[in-house]
């Protein structure tokens, strides 16, 4: 079945089993699912059954789509994300995204765990996302153009929406919470990067390096949908320190700022 067709499909079936349709949609990276669980009026459906959805193979995310509701506003959370190096296609991963632009979302917001490469940065950390780069390998819209999404060549100028950046600076200073700034850079991953692509990146202007992301923001920006990304910086990156990197303190960190996380996240939300 072609690209179009499944994507119709599921987001068909998704709304036969809820029918209110969300405006904000929401992708919680490693260790920041929990907010999903505070919406109101929830309803879980699990990505295994929704047809022609990935299922998530990663530790620390789950693999279910929540609906409900946040300050009257209508939400839909992807609690887990999918990878390109869990093997999946660029088209897999963005899957989720088109459904929920067929749903008629208006703004995304992005989140991921991510290494710190500014050296101002420490882990634990909140980084709003202020440009991206794609260090991939590849890009989600290669292929047969979705002209019912968007066009051939999709304007990348101002990824990230300057209203709702401004709105999550806002939030941030009334909440005391110290948001960082910086360029998120996406590597396949999953190695870790090695020292001398740390440095690299650092040349190329990023402060922050992650495996996820920038798809999801190609495919939302593609339909015109307002992003928003935040990193939650959880760890330093390779060869800043000597230590050696590990998933576990991915999440470690990630579960230790949450609580600040989700009141900026839910704070933003309100005020969007
Ligand atoms: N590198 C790449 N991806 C990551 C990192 C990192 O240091 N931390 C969390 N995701």
């Amino acid at each position: 079945m072609n690209l179009d067709f499944k994507i119709i499909d599921a987001t068909n079936e998704i709304m036969r089993l809820h029918k209110i349709k969300p405006k904000i949609g929401l992708v919680l990276g490693s260790g920041l699912g929990e907010i999903a669980d505070e919406l109101e009026e929830r309803v879980v459906i699990p990505y295994k059954t929704i047809s022609g959805f990935p299922l998530s193979t990663v530790e620390g995310h789950k693999g279910n789509l929540v609906f409900g509701k946040l300050y009257n506003k209508s939400i839909v959370a992807m609690q887990g994300r999918f990878h390109y190096y869990e093997g999946y296609s660029m088209k897999e991963v963005t899957f989720p995204i088109r459904i929920m632009a067929k749903m008629g979302i208006e703004s995304l917001l992005v989140t991921n765990a991510a290494g710190g490469i500014n050296k101002d940065f420490n882990p634990g950390d909140l980084m709003l996302i202020e440009d991206m780069i794609n260090l991939q390998g590849s890009n989600p819209l290669i292929g047969i153009n979705l002209e019912d999404f968007g066009v051939r060549f999709p304007d990348l100028s101002h990824p990230f929406n300057k209203e709702m950046k401004k709105i999550i600076i806002e939030s941030a200073k009334e909440n005391n919470i110290s948001l960082q700034r910086g360029v998120y850079a996406a590597v396949s991953g999953p190695s870790f990067e090695t020292p001398a692509e740390v440095k690299m990146l650092r040349k190329l202007g990023a402060d922050a390096v992650g495996m996820s992301t920038v798809p999801e923001v190609i495919v939302a920006r593609h339909s015109g949908i307002k992003v928003l990304g935040i990193s939650c910086i959880s760890n330093i990156a390779a060869g800043i320190l000597d230590g050696p990197l590990n998933h576990e303190e991915v999440i470690e960190t990630t579960n230790k700022v949450k609580k600040s996380f989700k009141k900026l996240i839910k704070e933003t939300i309100r005020n969007i």
